[in-house]
């Protein structure tokens, strides 16, 4: 429907207040859709149409790929969730630049980049990301923490890691011009990955960190039938563990990366906590499931009074707070 044009679009919050500007972008609202939802990047314009202050398509691997046998998708209704091991199924990086470079280029597009399940060059595969959807993407993302692809998180090491963002960082080089490199985390580190992670990223060439992916913890709360599902769970119950790595890792940090929140976001009370945990921009994903497209416009106006209310005149000044 999206594709075929048939959804009505909504009126952007156009509220100053929600405005803000990162690596040179602007961002007329701080909540962006996040990854997974456009894997192959064919309905970015028709997301921002709904009042999305940006889009992440993705995440997109050198070639094409299945992903995992159906079932691979679960509605945890009961709990506000969802689970699912979908494993990268895309049509891979040429398909993808071929809509990006139809686009008539107006708002954020990032490009979130994976490897592909039977790649033996980790690096390889996300600088050939870099390389082909850099000049087309307004920034690029790097994600070593989906669940569903075996090995990729060992990825977050500190070692690897330091690796992995070397080499990506010399495709980044050799862009006609530059682009904002981001990190996308697991929910589910240790303390010592935590601060592994802060240190090196903050020698490094990375803009930013998006916080957080999906979790293969379980909590004992969760009811619905489909909880033992393998995959990566994402919902209500990630807001508050996907909160606290947000605010670690902007405490970590000291304030010198932008820090993407993601998980959980289902209101704009929960929107204010992520940037006052440190969040400058916001993703959600799970609540549209429940929510539809209605929540982009709630969230956005119940975020503006709640700046408001709190005597802050632009949602940069709560950042952290
Ligand atoms: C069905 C589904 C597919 C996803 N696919 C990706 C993906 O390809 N790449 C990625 O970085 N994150 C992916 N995610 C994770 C989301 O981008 C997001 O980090 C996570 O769902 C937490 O946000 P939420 O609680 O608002 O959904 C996916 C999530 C879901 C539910």
């Amino acid at each position: 429907m999206l594709k075929a044009g048939l959804v009505p679009g909504a009126a952007p919050v156009a509220d100053p207040i929600l405005a803000s500007r990162h690596w040179g972008l602007d961002f007329p609202n701080p909540l962006g859709l996040a990854a997974g939802f456009d894997k192959n990047g064919e309905v970015p314009d028709a997301m921002l149409g709904q009042g999305f202050g940006f889009v992440e398509i993705g995440s997109v691997t050198p070639l094409p790929q299945p992903g995992n046998a159906k079932p691979r998708l679960f509605r945890l209704g009961a709990d506000q969730a969802v689970i699912n091991r979908m494993g990268f199924n895309n049509h891979g990086l040429d398909y993808a630049a071929g809509r990006l470079v139809r686009r008539k280029k107006q708002g954020v597009v990032g490009a979130n980049l994976g490897k592909n399940k039977d790649s033996a060059d980790a690096v390889a595969d996300y600088a050939a990301g870099v390389t082909r959807l850099g000049p087309l993407a307004d920034y690029l993302v790097i994600n070593i923490s989906s669940p569903n692809t075996p090995g990729l998180r060992a990825l977050q090491g500190r070692e690897p890691l330091r690796a992995l963002i070397g080499g990506v960082a010399e495709a980044l080089a050799k862009l006609p011009r530059p682009k904002p490199l981001l990190l996308k985390i697991a929910p589910d580190l240790t303390a010592e990955d935590r601060a592994d992670i802060a240190e090196v990223a903050l020698d490094s060439p990375l803009s930013g960190l998006i916080v957080s992916n999906t979790t293969i913890e379980r909590p004992t709360s969760l009811t619905s039938a489909h909880k033992t599902e393998t995959g990566g769970l994402s919902g209500q119950p990630l807001f508050a563990p996907s909160t606290a790595l947000l605010a670690d890792m902007y405490r970590l940090t000291e304030g010198r990366l932008t820090l993407i929140g993601v998980g959980g976001i289902s209101s704009a009370e929960q929107a204010y906590a992520k940037i006052r945990a440190g969040a400058s921009l916001l993703q959600l994903y799970s609540a549209l499931v429940y929510g539809g497209p209605a929540l982009v416009g709630r969230i956005n106006r119940g975020l503006a009074a709640l700046l408001r209310r709190d005597g802050f005149a632009n949602i940069s000044e709560a950042v952290g707070k």
